[in-house]
């Protein structure tokens, strides 16, 4: 082997090395194009390594020959490759359409029955009401007993319930809370129980065999209807505006005597009449009513010296009202579509 042989192998392989770790630093199409000028031009490196085969041995340049052939495939291809990868990462660029609204992280936010759970909250506890809360398994005594509803009482029927076993039930509204409260503390009391009660309903658009209502209870001497009234009033107002007025129609509960159920003048047509209050101008809330002495005889107040309200409500039925739901399964139905809009 001559050492022109050796000479121009170095060459070849200092060569190929170079033009691997130039073209890893190519940015773009133009210093693309310089570097196949610079090796695989007329001028080129390659070029000129075929010409150094001259001072070869006859004998040995063949073998050159095929090698510096092979070299120049490999450039090509290499170069080749390099242009239509460039090529399609413009593509991608061209495809991006700057103008789209980023990605916004998701966030949770508070149901809407929640929110307006806690809107009733903060009515009640500025006017000086206190939070309570009992079991939503509950037992039969505080759900139904103390309440004065006995057990062969027909008002049973119309809360219908899911029974655990002789003495236990899911509870069918929140009033037992009130037994639990006074049982716990003597007057005066001012609380409001709000939570999650069951029935055994069917589900249609304004049934649910889940829901919650927010139970009201004031106790202490002196308390008449005007104060129920008065509080209701206050609270339909902060609720659902200012024109709004209440009205109270005779009715019946256990629990209550006198009792009533109470309906807000439809802030919708202000009274007039339309699809929201069936045209009657009012829409129905819920029962409350004095405070039915035989109950605090099961909590040992003494009725002649006090005198108490009390009142219920449906959380649902007041959501749907605020934000004009028509159908009560849509909370339950934890339809992303649906709770993302409040
Ligand atoms: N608990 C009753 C129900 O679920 C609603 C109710 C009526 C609650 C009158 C009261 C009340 O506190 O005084 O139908």
């Amino acid at each position: 082997m001559t050492d022109a042989f050796a000479k121009i192998q170095a060459l070849i392989h200092n060569t190929e090395q170079e033009f691997v770790a130039q073209l890893l630093t190519v940015q773009d199409r133009q210093q693309l194009e310089q570097l196949r000028i610079l090796y695989l031009g007329r001028k080129g490196r390659v070029q000129a390594l075929f010409s150094s085969l001259a001072q070869l041995d006859p004998a040995e340049r063949p073998m050159i020959g095929q090698e510096l052939n092979r070299l120049k495939k490999e450039f090509e291809e290499k170069l080749t490759a390099k242009l239509s990868k460039a090529a399609q990462s413009a593509k991608t660029i061209e495809q991006f359409d700057y103008s789209l609204p980023g990605r916004s992280p998701a966030s949770g936010g508070l149901h809407p029955l929640m929110q307006v759970l806690d809107e009733i909250k903060s009515i009640f506890t500025s006017m000086g009401f206190r939070i309570e809360e009992g079991p939503e398994i509950e037992l039969d005594y505080y759900n139904f007993e103390a309440l004065n509803i006995p057990p062969y009482h027909p008002s049973r029927d119309m809360q219908d319930t899911f029974y655990l076993d002789g003495k236990y039930v899911l509870r069918t509204h929140t009033s037992p809370v009130q037994i639990r409260t006074m049982e716990r503390q003597k007057p005066p009391v001012r609380m409001i129980a709000p939570g999650r009660c069951f029935r055994k309903d069917t589900p249609d658009a304004t049934h649910s065999p889940t829901f919650h209502q927010v139970e009201g209870l004031c106790v202490d001497r002196d308390i008449s209807f005007a104060d129920l009234k008065g509080v209701v009033q206050v609270f339909a107002q902060k609720m659902f505006g200012q024109d709004v007025r209440v009205r109270f129609r005779p009715s019946f509960f256990p629990f209550t005597e006198p009792s009533a159920e109470y309906d807000f003048s439809c802030f919708v047509c202000q009274g007039k009449g339309c699809r929201v209050c069936k045209g009657t101008g009012w829409i129905e809330i819920s029962g409350a009513g004095m405070v039915d002495p035989a109950v605090f005889g099961f909590v040992d107040y003494d009725p002649n010296v006090y005198s108490g309200y009390a009142f219920g409500m449906g959380v649902e039925r007041i959501a749907m009202l605020k934000y004009q739901i028509n159908d009560i399964r849509y909370f339950f139905d934890n339809d992303l579509r649906f709770l993302e809009q409040f």
